[in-house]
């Protein structure tokens, strides 16, 4: 009997095929944790909605407004741990040749929960950069680890000026390396799996369907539908923390020990 995800032995199978995989990861995957989506009910703070709070109109009329959001929610991540979704993916990065992990999230327990290279699409909620263009720090962000914040909204350390979270908002382009190494892996990976995105924020939403156009298998992980679902082979409706270790199970299954995903040295097996 196949399991009620819809993962079913040719799924997994043709997912062990794959020489290069790609991940793409959205807030789905850290709902788990305890951080809140951006688009679900519990993505309210202080009756305002992400897309009120992410812009640059935002932060010019009340930084200090905008900052508080950001320092609640740097003190839910500082606070939750990696889940089961995120060091399942971990493990998968040494099991494939050539593996890209790609998250809309930022974060940063990608990393915590094992994860090496991870292509920030959206910036990370660990760092500040200035807001004075003359700046050094204005297109050199710096680490901003203090949890909770001592000043809000906090200052420049080396000119004073208004600091800003080095994420992306609304209306801002991708940072141009992430976007150019997006494209690059989408259009090459021959297996794509996309966690716990909405997929409705473009470029990042693109990916799958670049990927898909380009031969690969795409497989989505969401509790729901998405507008990508009519477009990629199959969608595993479900939680990413319950999927995501039965699906590194099944390739362990089907790849074989050799090919067991391990946390540690990368490794380069050829699969089947
Ligand atoms: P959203 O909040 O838009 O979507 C979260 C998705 O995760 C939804 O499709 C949920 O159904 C799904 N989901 C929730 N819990 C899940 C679980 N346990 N397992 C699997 N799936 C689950 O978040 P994103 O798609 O990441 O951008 O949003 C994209 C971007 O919009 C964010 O990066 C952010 C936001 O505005 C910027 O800040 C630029």
């Amino acid at each position: 009997m196949e399991p009620a995800s819809g993962l079913t032995r040719g799924l997994v199978e043709r997912l062990g095929k794959a020489s290069n995989l790609a991940v793409l990861t959205g807030a789905g995957v850290s709902q788990e944790s305890g951080v809140p989506t951006f688009r679900g009910e519990d993505g309210l703070w202080r009756e305002c909605r992400a897309e009120e709070l992410a812009t640059w109109q935002a932060f010019e009329t009340d930084p200090h407004l905008v900052w508080s959001w950001y320092d609640y929610r740097r003190q839910l991540v500082a606070d939750a741990e990696p889940n089961p979704a995120h060091r399942a993916i971990a493990d998968l990065e040494s099991a494939f040749p050539e593996f890209t992990l790609m998250t809309q999230n930022t974060d940063g327990l990608h990393s915590r929960a094992g994860s090496r290279a991870v292509v920030e699409l959206h910036g990370s909620i660990w760092r500040a950069r200035c807001t004075h263009e003359p700046c050094v720090n204005w297109r050199n962000p710096c680490e901003l680890r203090e949890s909770p914040l001592r000043e809000i909204p906090p200052h420049c350390p080396a000119c004073g000026a208004l600091l800003r979270p080095d994420v992306v908002w609304y209306g801002e382009p991708i940072p141009v390396k992430a976007y150019e190494r997006s494209h690059v892996v989408a259009m090459n990976c021959d297996a794509m799996l996309v966690i716990g995105t909405s997929a409705i924020v473009h470029p990042a939403a693109s990916l799958p369907l670049v990927a898909r156009h380009s031969g690969a298998l795409v497989v989505e992980i969401n509790t729901t539908y998405t507008p990508i679902s009519a477009l990629v082979d199959a969608t595993l409706l479900g939680r990413a923390g319950d999927i995501m270790p039965e699906l590194v199970a099944r390739l362990v299954d089907v790849l074989g020990p050799a090919e067991r995903p391990t946390v540690g040295p990368a490794r380069k097996p050829t699969l089947a």
